[in-house]
Formats: structure tokens, C-alpha cells, sequence
């Protein structure tokens, strides 16, 4: 099998205690060759852990000094600078999702990605969650979809508070006062003047909710004829119903509460059958999400209504995350190969939390 070179830049949480450990994990297919952080000290200790020979500051100097890189993983907050670097220099980029946060700065990091032949693959891991392919196996043979109810409703710190060793993450002192968010200056760039609920809830949508958008759009990738839309005024709940050409409708919820639950999932009602899939908390390792479906049996010379059935299936133990990467190891290795989740799905998620987000402001 061929050893895909990559190189990391961001060394904080989600690389720490996620994708390092995997990557490492995964030494048939990957050799992690250099990684960087724009806190140095950081990137060095990181690299002790993980046994990674050279450190750098920055993605730049990364491209410049191991430029026999194939891939870049880019685990920072704000991704779209370090992924058009990579691709200007023809390396295939995982990222971590969202992709960007404006429509212009997605249709650059696409242009650049058809442009050089270097593939984009964004980390939506729930896509290679087994439970979820099955999921989205059974809402395919859904005769007529009627309805879908899209849900995701969180509680604070979902992850660190069920595994507290989550927190246990070795931060640079510079983490403790990050300064002003450059990504919250784009939105507005986007958005206009809008208010403090809306840049909020822009805020969740791309980072908790766009797993959720891109997992119904891979189910109902059509675009909606018309989307409404509510927000708290606090911008911590948003509800969008979204209605299509040939009627079928769907409600998302998404909120983030008090209550130290995580809620996730995908509901679609049709003419013979009732699909659910809840997704698991991702940051339990190797935790199944499961489908439910509920239909009718037919009539029996015994029982002339017919039985009702309900189905549940429950996924593999195979962890997402490291699914993912296997994913990107074969479209790296693969002349052609796609990623499921590529830019462009990304661009077509972004258009409609978009759209869900100006429906609140309208
Ligand atoms: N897939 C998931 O379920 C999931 C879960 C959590 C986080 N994430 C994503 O992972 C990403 C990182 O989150 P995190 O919690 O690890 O953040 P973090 O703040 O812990 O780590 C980010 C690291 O990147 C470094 N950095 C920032 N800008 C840099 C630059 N320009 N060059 C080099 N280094 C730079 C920072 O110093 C920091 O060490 C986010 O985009 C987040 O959305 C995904």
C-alpha cells in the first residue's frame, strides 16, 4: 500500500486527541512528516508526542521546507488560507469542517481544487459513520418522501463533560487570549450589518449544524424553492422550514442549551415507511449510530390489517473518524477518486445554511 506523506498544520484540540492519534494509527497509509502551529512551542511538543521529525510556524514554511509533502491536513479554525496555500502547490488538503465561512472564499478554494487536480476532502466524518451510510441506504428506498425533520439540539462542552480526559489537551499560553476572530469580520463581509443573534446563529450553523446540513443534503441534495426561518434572540436556536418543488418539505432545528444532552438526527416520513437515524456523540470512540424504520406488513389470511414492524440497526463499531481518513487515503492514492465530501458539496451546504440564516435575519 502506498504511504501517503502529509503534513499537519494546527496542533490544538481536534488534532491532539483525534486525528494525530489516527493518523499515527493508520502508519501503512500515512507517514505524518512535518506539522505546524502558529505557536511553535506547541508544534514541537506535539511533534515529540506524536513522533513527527519537523516542526514549522506556519503552513508556508511547512510547503517550503518539506516541499516532497502529498497531502496537507488542515486542523486550524480558519481553514480557507491554509487550504489554498496547499493547493497552489498541487498537495491534496483534508479539512476540517466548515470548509470556509463565505460563499467567495468556497468558490476560490473550488476553483483552485479544479484548477490544480489537488482534491479538497472536508472532515464531515458523520458521512463515513456506518450507521449513518445505512441510514442514508434506507431513506433512499423510501417510496415517496413526504417530510424530514432535521434535529440537532446540544448541551455545553458535549464532549469534554462526558470524557473529561477530553480536556486534558496541552494548549500554547497565546490560546488563553486569541484576540479578535477573523472569521467573524468575513461574516459580516457577507452578511452585512446584521445582529449579534444572527452572526451567532451564521456562527453555530457552520460550526456544529453544517455536519447536520451536509448529512440531509446528502439524502435531498435538491434546492429548495423556498426557505423560512426563525431565530432566538439570543442566537442560540434556529428553526428553517425549507419546501421543494414537488412538496415535500423539511424542519431543521438546531440549538444549543444548558441541559448536558447531545441530541442528533435525521427523521424522514414517507408514503411506506418512517426512517431515523441518530447519530452518536462523536467524540465517543467507536459508538454506533443506529437507524430505526417503522412500516406496515401486509395483510395475512390471519391478520387482515397487517402487522406493524419496526427495524433497528445498529451501526458497526468502525470509529468515523478514522473511516474518514482511510476515505482520503484512497482518493490521495486513487487516479480519479473523489472525495464524498468534497468543495463542492461544501459550496451547495454553504448556499443553503445561508439561505437558512438570511430567512432568520429577513
Ligand atoms: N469534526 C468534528 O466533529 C470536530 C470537532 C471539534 C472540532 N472540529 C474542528 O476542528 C478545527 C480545530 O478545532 P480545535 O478545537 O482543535 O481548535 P484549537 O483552537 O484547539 O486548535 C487550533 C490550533 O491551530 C493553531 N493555528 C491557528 N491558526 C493557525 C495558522 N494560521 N497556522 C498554524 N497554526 C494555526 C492554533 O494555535 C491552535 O493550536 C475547527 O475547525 C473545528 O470546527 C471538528
Amino acid at each position: 500500500m502506498r504511504r501517503v506523506r502529509v503534513g499537519v498544520v494546527g496542533c490544538g484540540m481536534i488534532a491532539q486527541l483525534v486525528h494525530l492519534p489516527h493518523l499515527t494509527a493508520l502508519h501503512e497509509r500515512f507517514e505524518v512528516a512535518a506539522v505546524c502551529d502558529r505557536e511553535e512551542d506547541l508544534a514541537r511538543t506535539v511533534a515529540g508526542r506524536f513522533g513527527v521529525p519537523r516542526t514549522y510556524p506556519g503552513v508556508e514554511e511547512m510547503l517550503a521546507g518539506t516541499p516532497d509533502l502529498d497531502a496537507v491536513v488542515v486542523l486550524t479554525l480558519d481553514h480557507v488560507a491554509a487550504v489554498l496555500a496547499a493547493l497552489e502547490r498541487g498537495k491534496h488538503v483534508f479539512t476540517e469542517k466548515p470548509l470556509g465561512y463565505t460563499l467567495a472564499e468556497i468558490e476560490q478554494v473550488v476553483a483552485a481544487s479544479e484548477r490544480t487536480g489537488a482534491s479538497v476532502m472536508v472532515g464531515y466524518m458523520k458521512r463515513y459513520d456506518s450507521g449513518v451510510r445505512r441510514g442514508l441506504e434506507e431513506i433512499a428506498r423510501i417510496t415517496r418522501p413526504v417530510m424530514a425533520r432535521v434535529h440537532l439540539v446540544v448541551g455545553p462542552r458535549y464532549g469534554n463533560w462526558i470524557i473529561p480526559e477530553l480536556a486534558d489537551v496541552t494548549r500554547s499560553p497565546a490560546a488563553a487570549d486569541p484576540g479578535p476572530d477573523p472569521r467573524r469580520a468575513r461574516v459580516v463581509e457577507e452578511f452585512g450589518a446584521a445582529p449579534q443573534r444572527i452572526l451567532e446563529v451564521y456562527m453555530d450553523m457552520f460550526g456544529v449544524w453544517s455536519h447536520d446540513v451536509n448529512l440531509y443534503r446528502a439524502a435531498f441534495p435538491a434546492e429548495p424553492v423556498s426557505v423560512k426561518a426563525h431565530c432566538s434572540p439570543d442566537g442560540t436556536a434556529l428553526t428553517a422550514t425549507l419546501q421543494y418543488a414537488d412538496g415535500f418539505q423539511c424542519v431543521f432545528q438546531g440549538a444549543s442549551t444548558g441541559v448536558h444532552r447531545f441530541e442528533e438526527s435525521l427523521t424522514v416520513w414517507g408514503e411506506d415507511r418512517t426512517v431515523t437515524v441518530d447519530v452518536t456523540n462523536p467524540f465517543l470512540p467507536n459508538a454506533p449510530s443506529t437507524v430505526r424504520i417503522w412500516r406496515d406488513e401486509p395483510a395475512t389470511g390471519t391478520d387482515a390489517r397487517g402487522a406493524a414492524r419496526e427495524e433497528v440497526v445498529t451501526g458497526s463499531y468502525e470509529e468515523a473518524f478514522r473511516a474518514q481518513l482511510v476515505h482520503f487515503h484512497e482518493c490521495v492514492t486513487t487516479p480519479g477518486a473523489r472525495p464524498l465530501t468534497d468543495a463542492r458539496e461544501s459550496l451547495l451546504d454553504t448556499r443553503l445554511m445561508i439561505g437558512m440564516v438570511r430567512a432568520a435575519a429577513d
